[in-house]
């Protein structure tokens, strides 16, 4: 088996305002510091406003930035759009694209976020491609051939692995406290990679939806998963910590 990085990235999503965020950034940065090298990559996904104090505060410490969505234009007449370009220019690495969030909320397709992903990925960024069945998918035993579909449609025609992270999020995991079993995730996570073809193995497949210290031990343990994405339990220091140490 491909050696896999394992990979934790904090969404904070539309939270965080300057002090608190700082905070936040400084904190897990001393804690990533305190142990280096780190054994595994840490990467802390602030909002768009918070994208360029907290690159100041992380630097030199081993957190990398991403950010939570990046525009398909490089630049040009898009009003209150950020390009992937810019999110470079600040000191991103990664950019989180397609999350369940924004398809729903914002309209987002699959096409539109493979051109997404494209304009990243010219950018230098690494994308982080967000996936997951709807609860209405799962319970009609379509979880796999929905994300699966959902795998392919997102990716640009060619598409460079070595810039590609893809997450797996369950739509009705995100912020209920409920998660698949590790059945589930396993046998999902192994469908993605076989969507992807022969790059699978090399590419990072991460879970998200609901992780928190109490569970994430046994999701970390498991093979195929090289990660995982993590929403609430990223804005407390200790509580996303607790999660990444599960990565040693
Ligand atoms: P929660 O960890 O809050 O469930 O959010 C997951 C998520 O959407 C991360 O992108």
């Amino acid at each position: 088996m491909a050696n896999r990085r394992k990979l934790v990235v904090g969404n904070w999503k539309m939270n965080g305002r300057l002090t608190s965020g700082l905070n936040l950034a400084k904190d897990v940065a001393d804690k990533a510091s305190a142990q280096k090298p780190l054994a595994f990559d840490v990467v802390l996904c602030p909002p768009a406003t918070l994208i360029w104090p907290v690159a100041e505060v992380v630097a030199g410490s081993p957190v990398m930035l991403g950010a939570q969505n990046g525009h398909a234009a490089n630049h040009g007449a898009y009003t209150g759009e950020i390009s992937a370009g810019m999110l470079a220019d600040l000191g991103c690495r990664y950019v989180i694209l397609g999350h369940s969030e924004r398809r729903a909320a914002q309209g987002e397709t699959s096409a539109m976020v493979a051109e997404k992903i494209a304009a990243a990925q010219l950018a230098g960024l690494i994308a982080i491609l967000c996936v997951g069945e709807t609860q209405e998918q799962r319970a009609s035993g379509a979880a796999e051939t929905a994300v699966a579909r959902q795998v392919s449609e997102s990716l640009p025609e060619k598409f460079d692995a070595s810039k590609l992270v893809v997450a797996y999020e369950p739509v009705w995991a995100i912020g209920s406290g409920e998660l698949p079993t590790l059945d589930d995730i396993r046998r999902i996570h192994k469908a993605i990679r076989k969507t992807l073809g022969p790059v699978g193995e090399m590419v990072q497949v991460l879970y998200g939806g609901s992780v928190a210290p109490s569970n994430a031990g046994p999701i970390l343990a498991e093979p195929e998963v090289d990660g995982v994405l993590v929403g609430s339990a990223s804005l407390n220091s200790d509580g996303f910590w607790a999660i990444a140490e599960k990565c040693r």
